[in-house]
């Protein structure tokens, strides 16, 4: 046998000098879910160790985060029934305690990153990420109220917007109406390829934005978020958006679109990253909590596969967990 490729495992030393992926927690974006009690902490069910916090307690959580090297963070907010309706107004409300929160959050932790979520679904009264008129997803419409809910993100002090509500022409459009205000250091990460997924669950309860069951309302997100049976679709895409002026491409969710990742990844020279999202961070917490996998070997393994496969950042509920590994020497 003149090939051994076990001489290349031969030791950790060995190992680590051949190893090819590098996961650094400065590529992980940690999830928050915002509540507008200023002291809430109100545990997911569905999501072990995911709370839903108020900007006192989410003040907290990010300085423990940097201090474990994760310096980026996606905000989403929980609001509260009364303030839902058809078009979402309160995404806009002066008195927005989402808004609010980005505000404070940037002016106690300057350095951080802080990705927003524009979509309609959590204010909206039908649970979905666009207007729902006449039945239907109104894409034209939903796009002004999408470009104001980015101009106050901006104003508000996000540094990236993050659509999630696959309209078509949102990347253009919310791209002019934050130029037109000024906002042109503000970067775009589209949700270019998001999958109509079963695994979105979790992150459902924790916002309550599932769709609603009402009369006239579609009861899936299927006519605008895409078949999890195409691949060229997510091509196509990805070239509008980029076309359109995005920053970055994501893929949503991760694990199981491990194959689209890195089709963007070949195809565009843009950051791409991945969602690694609630459900399938619930699957492998749910299996930990029964001791039939192993929480930090699995999710570790989960993650640098996500990188491995082509993102260059990482959207996880798992990323403080993993920086505390990271910090003390284990992974
Ligand atoms: C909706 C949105 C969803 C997620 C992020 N933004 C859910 C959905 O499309 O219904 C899911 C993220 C997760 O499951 O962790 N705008």
């Amino acid at each position: 046998m003149l090939s051994r490729p076990r001489r290349n495992r031969h030791s950790a030393t060995i190992r680590g000098l051949i190893r090819e992926t590098e996961l650094l927690p400065s590529h992980l974006v940690q999830p928050i879910f915002l509540m507008p009690d200023p002291n809430a902490r109100l545990p997911v069910q569905s999501l072990p160790g995911t709370f839903r916090l108020g900007i006192e307690e989410v003040v907290i959580e990010v300085g423990e985060c940097i201090k474990l090297g994760i310096h980026s963070f996606i905000m989403f907010p929980a609001v509260p029934e009364e303030h839902k309706n058809k078009t979402g107004t309160y995404a806009t409300s002066h008195e927005n305690f989402y808004l609010h929160a980005a505000t404070r959050l940037k002016k106690e932790y300057p350095d951080i990153c802080l990705v927003s979520d524009v979509a309609l679904d959590p204010y909206s009264s039908d649970g979905h990420d666009g207007v729902v008129i006449n039945g239907k997803i109104d894409n034209d419409e939903t796009l002004l109220l999408l470009d104001a809910m980015s101009v106050a993100q901006a104003k508000a002090g996000f540094d990236i917007i993050g659509p999630s509500d696959m309209m078509d022409g949102r990347i253009g459009s919310i791209r002019r109406a934050l130029d037109e205000e000024g906002f042109t250091d503000v970067a775009i990460m589209s949700y270019c390829a998001k999958f109509a997924s079963a695994f979105y669950g979790p992150f459902r309860d924790a916002l309550d934005s599932a769709p609603r069951l009402l009369e006239d309302v579609p009861t899936d997100k299927k006519s605008y978020q895409m078949d999890p049976a195409n691949r060229r679709e997510a091509l196509r895409e990805a070239a509008l958006d980029a076309a359109e002026g995005a920053d970055y491409l994501m893929v949503k969710p991760a694990i199981n679109y491990l194959d689209i990742i890195r089709d963007l990844h070949q195809a565009h020279p843009l950051p791409v990253a991945a969602y690694h999202v609630s459900g399938e961070c619930a699957m492998l917490l749910a299996a930990a909590e029964r001791g039939w996998l192993d929480y930090e070997a699995a999710a570790t393994e989960a993650l640098l596969s996500i990188k491995r496969a082509g993102a260059d950042v990482i959207i996880t509920y798992f990323a403080k967990d993993y920086a505390s590994w990271w910090k003390s020497g284990r992974v």
